[in-house]
């Protein structure tokens, strides 16, 4: 093989490969829907988004699937729906949107560290974490890999606090057979176009409980049901008719595409396996994760480069790789706090996602696997080099 384009070879990817793209539906499959919205005028919160929320309940098999136009709008509404105060114990290692919510909520998120290989919410750490000021918790299933529901669930109970989840990346996972969407007090989904269900932007807030749904509903609508007399402060959070078309279409195509993701991963776990200094994400037994990321996480010394040396080699390549969660929310300006997670602190600097997108053709798979493969056997040269 050539050397690596970072000290002079050529690109092994003449387009650039990006980091994931949408799957998105034939245009003919949405025509008749979106002509009728057109004609109708009825372009928001209307029938096609009412079959989409009756889609993704019926789906995940939960009472209530409210559609919202974000899972950060749907994260808000979550905690005014159950009028928290104070604290709220979140992980460190999430997008900094599950952190803005619950700034923009007006409390103070507490950061609890991550179990090494899951990447999610260590639950030792958050119940260390529990004191008076706790109102809730908030965990993020991380790349689509359920959370220690169970130990998450059982500190909510003793501590006698609120337990939700951000569950952007979960559209298809499972937790002991049950779909994500049915856990703790609520969960917050994302259709944005990184995930496998994607309604151009979008969003649901999931739940059994009725009080949070009617709350839910009211809050994407200001905060009101109708009679313009305000119960509280909601949102414009509502989905428009368009999103909900799309969002439609790619559920019906949501098991086949995380089947294609699914072998996908199968080929880079594989080729990677066995390059010195890569391991993976661990995956909880009996759950079923989305892999909306495919992150490698890194042993600079048996590996023989940085992450940031990998990031700018791939690059180099062509290749678009995304450095997710790094920083992690107590390192960001916004959120700083001067505390150690030891395991996050690890992780963050040490993690890269590489491309992967539903319908990515499997020849674009083993050219980045033969592509990190020749990055690490040109380590040294490409040390010196930098
Ligand atoms: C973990 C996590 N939470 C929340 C969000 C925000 O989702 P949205 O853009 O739908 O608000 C994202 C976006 O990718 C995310 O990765």
């Amino acid at each position: 093989m050539d050397k690596p384009a970072i000290i002079g070879g050529r690109p092994r990817f003449t387009e650039v490969l990006p980091i994931t793209k949408p799957t998105l539906p034939d245009y003919e499959s949405i025509r008749g829907n979106v002509e009728d919205i057109m004609k109708t005028g009825m372009v928001t919160n209307s029938k096609n988004v009412r079959s989409f929320e009756k889609a993704a309940s019926s789906y995940m098999g939960v009472k209530h699937a409210v559609a919202m136009n974000s899972c950060t709008a749907g994260m808000m509404l979550v905690m005014k729906s159950l009028k928290l105060r104070g604290e709220v114990i979140t992980p460190s290692f999430t997008f900094c949107a599950t952190t803005n919510a619950i700034e923009w909520c007006g409390m103070k998120p507490v950061f609890a560290d991550i179990e090494e290989g899951y990447l999610c919410a260590d639950p030792n750490h958050v119940n260390e974490l529990v004191t008076k000021k706790t109102s809730a918790i908030l965990a993020t299933h991380v790349f689509g890999n359920p959370c220690d529901i169970g130990a998450l669930q059982d500190i909510a109970d003793d501590r006698k606090i609120r337990l939700f989840f951000d569950a952007a990346h979960c559209f298809g996972s499972e937790y002991k057979g049950k779909k994500i969407g049915n856990f703790g007090d609520a969960e917050s989904f994302s259709l944005s176009p990184t995930k496998l269900v994607v309604a151009v932007e979008g969003g649901f807030l999931t739940t059994n409980d009725d009080e949070i749904a009617r709350l839910g509903i009211m809050g994407r609508d200001y905060g009101h049901d109708g009679s313009y007399d305000c119960e509280f402060a909601g949102l414009n959070a509502r989905m428009e008719e368009f999103n909900a078309i799309i969002g439609n279409e790619t559920l019906k195509r949501l098991e086949k595409n995380l089947q294609m993701r699914t072998d996908l991963v199968g080929i880079y776990r594989q080729g990677l396996s066995k390059v010195p200094g890569i391991s993976f994400q661990k995956i909880r037994d009996r759950s079923r994760t989305t892999y909306k990321d495919f992150p490698l996480i890194l042993d600079e010394k048996e590996f023989g480069l940085s992450r940031d040396q990998l990031y700018e080699s791939l690059r180099m390549e062509n290749i678009i790789s995304k450095k997710y969660f790094d920083p992690p929310s107590h390192k960001q300006r916004a959120f700083r706090q001067d505390i150690r997670l030891p395991v996050t602190d690890s992780i963050a600097p040490r993690i890269i996602s590489i491309p992967l997108f539903s319908h990515m053709p499997k020849d674009d798979v083993k050219k980045v696997i033969e592509t990190i493969k020749n990055i690490h056997e040109n380590a040294e040269d490409i040390r010196k080099a930098l």
